[in-house]
């Protein structure tokens, strides 16, 4: 198990897998981001009948052959859709256990109600507790998880740097802010280091701006595209 606390490693992170070469968050698209070289996972869950299963959005109909909200499917319809490539859309539980120990996971608190659910999956299954971040721009379900489980490392993502975010991040003890690259700033960075907080970016593809924000001491990024990122790690 790697000491994610204390470690300089420069972490580059499968943002849902590796999307531009596989369907994003299923099983192959993060078995191959792993075999690429990625630190860690990044994934997005939804609540379905007290179950956390791995989909970006509200709706299933961009990433799958279905239509209709997430949270109206019952967990036998949601599975038997086809998420890209004959693959269906997987259980948290499925994605762990494809990662090993020295892998990082980011977990994106997504639907409602799924900060409480985690929380219940992490204190049964407390293998995966010293590898997880648990992360969300819903800083509600962020504090509903950290109250329960308040050992597990979390992250507030942000658009941007702001008082909210700060406020949230702060009300959480964060781990880490994530902001979005297309927000981020030099001083911004600098910021939350005297705060005392890591800081890690998505979505970053390009390896010049990859090495750009390792010089700013950022502690990580999230990649679509870890087949070209992944080497800037042992650079
Ligand atoms: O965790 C970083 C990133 O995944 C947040 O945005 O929309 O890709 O889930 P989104
Ligand atoms: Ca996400």
């Amino acid at each position: 198990m790697i000491d994610w606390v204390n470690t300089d490693q420069f972490l580059v992170i499968g943002h849902r897998g590796v999307p531009s070469l596989k369907p994003e968050n299923t099983l192959p698209s993060f078995e191959l981001a792993l075999n690429l070289g990625a630190a860690g996972i990044e994934l997005d869950v939804h609540r379905v009948e007290d179950e956390l299963v791995v989909i970006h959005d509200d709706l299933v109909d961009r990433t799958t052959n279905g239509r209709g909200p997430v949270n109206q499917f019952t967990l036998q319809d949601l599975q038997a859709l086809d998420a890209g490539d004959g693959e269906k859309i997987p259980l948290l539980v499925e994605v762990l256990s494809v990662v090993q120990d020295q892998h990082l996971v980011n977990i994106e608190l997504k639907g409602d109600r799924t900060g409480e659910l985690l929380a219940e999956f992490l204190k049964v299954n407390r293998k995966y507790q010293g590898q997880v971040v648990v992360s969300s721009f819903k800083y509600d379900e962020l504090y509903k998880f950290t109250v329960r489980c308040p050992d597990v490392k979390t992250a507030v993502l942000s658009t941007k740097l702001n008082q909210r975010s700060i406020r949230a991040a702060k009300s959480v003890h964060a781990f880490s802010m994530n902001l979005s690259d297309r927000g981020v700033k030099p001083v911004d960075i600098a910021t939350l280091h005297e705060m005392g907080m890591r800081v890690m970016v998505y979505t970053v593809n390009n390896l010049n701006r990859a090495s750009e924000l390792r010089e700013l001491k950022v502690f990580g990024l999230f990649t679509d595209a870890i087949q070209d990122l992944s080497r800037i790690q042992s650079l």
